[in-house]
């Protein structure tokens, strides 16, 4: 049943956009995508082929030739208003994303404003991508570092954040003059081909931006072995961030990962225990639990450890479980039954090596999962070492400082962490201690796109958002200016 209410309809596209053409796949072949509070199916969209791949970036790579051609102040026009239009449409956005994804609708009003933010922060930064001049080494040279857009890129991109993920990486890529050629999630792409209506309505030039629709498996190998494309960028989980560096070799690709996570949240004893509760609850829950940098683990020291259960199992008993569209509803359905199941395995799991409900029990219908609280977690269990993903809050206790710290770091994750602490000399000791890409000191949010995103160790490469998230779709050269006459 396609999606109803919207006040604009032709924003729900079942098509590919493909070198500026809204197109169908010559296979014939569609995929079905379906609304996970309900089970029903939304609609279709293409499966498309190797060849559609193929011919989206043969457009990409001819409109970049012109694309970097045109001034900053152009590129940054064009991306401005975009970011008008999606406001403008904000609530058909939202809408569009809480049918196919689940999260409430409060959250995907907030991911649409999020999506927006990284089109005005790349359309600002366009105008800054200034090189630098070194120091002469020798009398008769001058040598000048340019920067210029890396070409035709590509991205895959997940279920979780259906538009903010896109916008952290197009944005970037068209302000630096590159053009991008998307590979959205088959979950969920009709978020993906709304934003590619409006980027029309804004004047993005043909074939600067193609959204492929369908499978990873017939999409993704295209885009890591073409020589066409000089960067890819993706986004979800290690393993398969993993099996793209390994496809993009032999193209000696440049790439941004940004992939599994295993968020510790400590909170020590001199935390001030509302400002934790709010954290956790905001770090963890947000999506369903559905997100690389919700808190995963949860640390908290002895002294504060039964006020924090007490008060935190309080607040999770507040959450209405429920379909997305209704706005008594504060936590949507999981992706898939896949996700639900795992969540079981989890909790079962922790239960079957000592771990204790704090909460009620974990309860599942269809894919609504509530929220649990979990104590008496320790490292032997599945939720210490896996990325849950889900609503599921686990409680380790612990004593000292170095203790925490040491079991935070004990991951081969490093993306978001976070602690909560009253003593600014322990804030810069823990802020300093955890091996993380991003911290959180007071707060579970790490999120704008004013900051670096971005995580370490098994976590990625690179980093999206802020002053950085622009160099990666750009190029250094050196331009040595030899024999000048002094
Ligand atoms: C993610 O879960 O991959 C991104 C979350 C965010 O940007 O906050």
């Amino acid at each position: 049943m396609p999606i109803s209410g919207l006040s604009d309809p032709s924003l729900f596209r079942e098509q590919a956009l493909i070198g500026g053409s809204w197109t169908d796949s010559t296979s014939g072949k569609t995929l079905s995508v379906d609304n996970p509070a309900t089970g029903e199916i939304i609609g279709t969209i293409p499966a498309c082929t190797a060849a559609e791949t193929e011919k989206a970036i043969a457009a990409a790579d001819s409109a970049q030739k012109r694309w970097k051609t045109r001034t900053p102040d152009e590129r940054a026009a064009i991306l401005m208003k975009w970011y008008d239009l999606i406001l403008a449409s904000l609530d058909d956005l939202a809408t569009i994303m809480t049918v196919e994804q689940g999260k409430v609708l409060a959250e995907a009003k907030g991911e649409v404003k999020y999506a927006a933010s990284f089109l005005r922060w790349f359309a600002e930064e366009a105008r800054r991508m200034d090189g630098t001049i070194i120091t002469p080494p020798q009398r008769d040279r001058r040598v000048l570092v340019l920067k210029q857009p890396v070409g035709t890129t590509a991205a895959i991109t997940p279920w979780n954040f259906p538009l903010a993920m896109i916008t952290r990486k197009c944005a970037p890529a068209f302000a630096a003059g590159c053009s991008m050629v998307i590979k959205p999630s088959e979950l969920t792409p009709y978020s993906a081909l709304a934003l590619a209506v409006l980027a029309e309505r804004a004047g993005l030039p043909s074939g600067l931006l193609s959204i492929v629709t369908g499978e990873a498996k017939e999409i993704g190998p295209v885009l890591t072995a073409s020589p066409t494309v000089r960067k890819l960028s993706f986004t979800g989980s290690t393993h398969v961030g993993a099996l793209l560096m390994e496809q993009s070799a032999s193209t000696i690709k440049r790439l941004s990962l940004e992939l599994g996570g295993n968020a510790p949240l400590l909170v020590f004893d001199d935390a001030d225990l509302e400002t934790a509760v709010a954290g956790a609850m905001g770090s963890k829950f947000r999506n369903s639990g559905q997100t690389c940098v919700c808190s995963n683990r949860i640390l908290v020291q002895s002294g504060i450890h039964d006020r924090f259960v007490a008060r935190i199992t309080e607040e999770v008993a507040k959450l209405k479980v429920g379909n997305g569209l209704d706005p008594k509803n504060t936590m949507g359905p999981l992706i898939n039954d896949a996700a639900v199941a795992k969540i079981r395995a989890h909790v079962e799991d922790a239960l079957s090596h000592g771990a204790r409900y704090a909460s009620a029990p974990l309860s599942t219908d269809g894919r609504f999962v509530t929220p649990v609280v979990l104590e008496g977690v320790t490292s032997a269990m599945r939720v210490s070492c896996e990325e849950t993903f889900g609503p599921v809050l686990p409680v380790f206790k612990f004593e000292t400082e170095e203790e925490a710290v040491t079991l935070a770091n004990s991951t081969p994750f490093g993306l978001a962490s976070y602690f909560f602490t009253t003593d600014v000399s322990r804030a810069w000791r823990v802020g300093e201690a955890l091996d993380f890409g991003m911290v959180g000191l007071n707060t579970g949010s790490v999120s704008m796109e004013s900051a670096p995103f971005g995580g370490i160790k098994q976590s990625g490469l690179g980093r999206e958002g802020g002053h950085p998230g622009i160099d990666e779709f750009l190029e250094l050269k050196s331009f040595h200016m030899a024999g000048l006459k002094f």
